[in-house]
């Protein structure tokens, strides 16, 4: 990969990368296609890092499509799919730390610990590989991307990231490679995540108020359990406690979903 990417690079040829675990979706998709129409390019990895998971049944139980995920890229027209083993990624132990407070200590920082500290060692890794003129994240993981933002500025990547809009299905549900994890019932249930988000948009009320209505909504439904509802100032991703704290504002989500139960995580945007 590194050798046919120097080529490209002496050819003059601008790189994307969009790094991904697999179980390709038409999320992903969206990722691919933009990065192919933005760069002569595209290289997307598909690996399933095991220094993100905190939870290994979470990190067992994560659908594995490569061959799959191989025919849609092509599809999309990326030129490279990446796909290294754990062994050649982590021949040793990672023992880098990358502490990025508030925005990797809140939220999914505190539910998953470790989670953001894996997801920077990979990314940082890949983007030493790549070395990519832009790297392209998903806004489904509002927060990841958050992360991600600090970790670039910290190390002095040259690499502008690219945040894309969340897929989502007819229903509202947000596109995810866990999705396929859940039954028909539980993927109508898990629509109302959205649902009762979107409808706290219009409420005219306190944060306060519009925290309690998201959490009180949607728990009132059998099957799902709201983990938390953070709102949160769109950069900082500080808890907000009023619409003036910040210029922009954003509602992060965990529910669990269903009897296994799968954890899906959402977002919506106040301001
Ligand atoms: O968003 C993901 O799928 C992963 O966290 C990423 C960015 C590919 C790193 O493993």
């Amino acid at each position: 990969m590194k050798a046919y990417l120097k080529k490209q690079r002496k050819a003059g040829r601008s790189v994307g990368l969009v790094p991904t675990m697999g179980a390709l979706h038409q999320g992903h998709a969206s990722l691919v296609r933009r990065s192919v129409a933005e760069n002569d390019v595209t290289v997307v990895s598909v690996f399933l890092n095991p220094t993100q998971f905190n939870d290994k049944t979470d990190l067992e139980k994560y659908p594995r499509t490569l061959e799959a995920d191989c025919h849609l890229l092509e599809e999309c027209g990326a030129q490279v799919a990446f796909a290294p083993s754990v062994e050649e990624v982590y021949p040793e132990p990672d023992t880098r730390h990358f502490s990025y407070p508030p925005t990797d200590s809140v939220m999914e920082g505190a539910m998953r610990p470790g989670h953001f500290n894996g997801v920077c060692q990979i990314v940082s890794k890949l983007f030493m590989y790549v070395s990519p003129d832009r790297a392209y994240f998903g806004e489904k993981d509002y927060q990841q991307i958050a992360v991600i933002r600090r970790m670039v500025e910290d190390l002095g990547f040259d690499i502008e990231i690219v945040p894309c809009p969340v897929v989502r299905e007819e229903s509202g549900l947000a596109l995810s490679s866990r999705n396929t994890l859940l039954s028909p019932e539980e993927r109508t249930l898990a629509a109302n995540i959205y649902r009762v988000m979107k409808e706290s948009l219009s409420l005219d009320k306190t944060v306060q108020q519009t925290h309690d209505y998201v959490v009180e909504n949607i728990n009132q439904i059998e099957g799902l359990q709201v983990q938390y509802y953070s709102i949160v100032d769109g950069d900082s991703l500080a808890e907000v406690n009023s619409w003036d704290d910040a210029d922009s504002i954003v509602g992060c989500i965990t529910v669990f979903c269903g009897s296994a139960p799968i954890r899906l995580i959402d977002h919506i945007r106040y301001k």
